[in-house]
């Protein structure tokens, strides 16, 4: 089994990251990952957002479409009456509950996702703590490969018909071919890289974004608090 390797966390040392902002006055912004995706057996998608404060609607952060099907995999969240963000996943069709959730206060949040077919365990974290799980008892399919991801909107076709857009800022996307562990996932939220078996990792010159999405440098005081100014 190879395991991840995590470095130790520097901290109080600034990390920098481009950013994309998804702004709310035009509901048309997405950004497609350009990568070829293999059959995946287990899978992970970390991620930082920035929820905007007045947007209330269900917004697509991530999804993953294949041609075969087109809600493979799904991160969606929604914020309530009380402010609270609550996110589900959608796993080969099957849209899980909303539950894990965060405060919708303007702060950055880091969000993992993780499933593993063999046992049907999924997870989701926020800012390092698990929040929800769950099983999927179906262990029988793989996730498709050659699929689509898009950030920033649903597919209600294979690569189009966009749907229930995002608004605010998405950083430090990241897939694993893997489903990362609580210890690997508190290291992630403190900023330590980890090199391996990733088959994503953020990268804009690997993003190709519709104009309306704006590119931003976000400097991350690690591991709490990133700040924002424009380029
Ligand atoms: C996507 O990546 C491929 C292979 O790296 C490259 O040839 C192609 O130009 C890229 N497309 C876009 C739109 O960036
Ligand atoms: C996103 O970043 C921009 C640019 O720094 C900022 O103006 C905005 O308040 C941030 N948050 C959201 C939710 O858009
Ligand atoms: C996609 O949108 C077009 C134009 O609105 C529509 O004709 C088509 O049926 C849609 N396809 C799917 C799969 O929803
Ligand atoms: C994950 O991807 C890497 C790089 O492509 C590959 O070497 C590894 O075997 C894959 N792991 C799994 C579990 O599929």
């Amino acid at each position: 089994v190879h395991m991840p390797v995590v470095s130790a966390p520097d901290s109080l040392s600034d990390k920098q990251f481009s950013a994309l902002n998804f702004p709310k006055e035009t509901h048309e912004g997405f950004a497609r990952v350009n990568i070829s995706f293999p059959t995946l057996s287990s899978v992970s998608v970390c991620v930082r957002v920035q929820w905007h404060p007045e947007w209330n609607e269900v917004s697509t952060i991530f999804s993953y479409a294949a041609p075969v099907f087109t809600n493979e995999f799904q991160l969606r969240g929604q914020m309530d009456v009380q402010r609270r963000v609550l996110l589900a996943l959608i796993i080969r069709g099957k849209h899980l509950p909303y539950k894990a959730s965060f405060p919708n206060d303007g702060a950055w949040h880091h969000i993992c996702v993780t499933w593993r077919r063999s046992s049907g365990h999924w997870a989701i974290y926020v800012d390092g703590d698990k929040k929800d799980m769950g099983l999927d008892t179906d262990t029988s399919k793989d996730i498709h490969g050659d699929g689509i991801l898009i950030l920033g909107q649903d597919q209600d076709s294979f690569g189009g018909n966009f749907t229930e857009p995002f608004c605010g800022n998405i950083t430090d996307l990241n897939v694993w071919n893997m489903s990362l562990e609580a210890r690997h996932i508190s290291a992630l939220t403190a900023c330590s890289p980890m090199t391996q078996e990733m088959i994503f990792s953020w990268n804009l010159n690997q993003l190709s974004s519709h104009p309306v999405v704006k590119e931003m440098r976000a400097v991350l005081v690690c591991p709490g608090r990133i700040m924002f100014y424009i380029f």
